[in-house]
């Protein structure tokens, strides 16, 4: 059966289980704090989450509504991954994105990425970038198929080994890109079945705490 999730803005209640992803993808996790902090205290920071979606519950077969209007009191589904992004004077800086274990190489890494990116150009951003571990071949073919390319080079900025960081960047975030997203967003669409509740929410992540 197709893979189903809703793809919508981080809330408080997300953070036990997106701190448990964190840990399982990086050697060097962001505390609950961090993810608190992002949240409640910087207008910037776009945070996004992948939860799965029973298919009683989706709410693109039924019911588009109702989930919303519980979205307060309704506790978090299972979460898969997740994303943040700050946006700032036009730069979309990618600050992180990680999928579960369990659920990588299905397209979902993709979807993150694409629905921060274009929840950017929504929000008039011009331009992505984005650090990675110059060892990290697998997200680095993440930000290729995206048209990220390496423009510089951040010498042991990794603080548990030292390794080097590739700065990449996506340019420009224009019109055409926008064509070429919408592209991969459909091809996407034909791999996952998502609700997404995330690039166009017009008061992002701060409404539903
Ligand atoms: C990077 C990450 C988010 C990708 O998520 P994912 O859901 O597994 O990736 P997807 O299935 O969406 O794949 C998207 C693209 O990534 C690349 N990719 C994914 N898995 C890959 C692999 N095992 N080897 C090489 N490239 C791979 C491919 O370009 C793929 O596109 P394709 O399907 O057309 O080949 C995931 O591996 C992860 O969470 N890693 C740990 C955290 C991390 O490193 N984050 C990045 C920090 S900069």
């Amino acid at each position: 059966m197709m893979l189903q999730v809703i793809v919508r803005p981080m809330r408080l209640s997300d953070i036990e289980q997106v701190v448990q992803i964190d840990r399982l993808s990086f050697s060097t996790p962001w505390s609950a704090n961090a993810y608190r902090f992002e949240l409640t205290n910087r207008d910037t920071s776009h945070l996004v989450v992948l939860e799965l979606a029973s298919p009683a519950s989706h709410p693109a077969l039924r019911w588009r509504w109702l989930p919303r209007l519980f979205a307060r009191q309704t506790p978090a589904g299972k979460l898969v991954g997740y994303g943040g992004c700050w946006l700032i004077a036009g730069e979309a800086h990618i600050s992180t994105i990680a999928v579960h274990p369990d659920f990588r190489g299905q397209g979902l890494g993709e979807l993150l990425l694409a629905s921060m990116l274009k929840r950017a150009i929504l929000l008039h951003g011009e331009y992505s970038v984005l650090e990675v571990r110059e060892s990290n071949v697998t997200a680095q073919a993440l930000y290729h198929k995206y048209e990220y390319r390496v423009i510089g080079r951040r010498r042991h900025y990794y603080r548990d080994d030292g390794e080097d960081a590739l700065l990449m960047e996506a340019r420009p975030l224009d019109a055409a890109y926008a064509q070429r997203l919408e592209t991969r967003w459909q091809a996407l669409a034909s791999r996952i079945q998502f609700d997404d509740q995330f690039t166009h929410a017009y008061e992002p992540e701060r409404s539903f705490l």
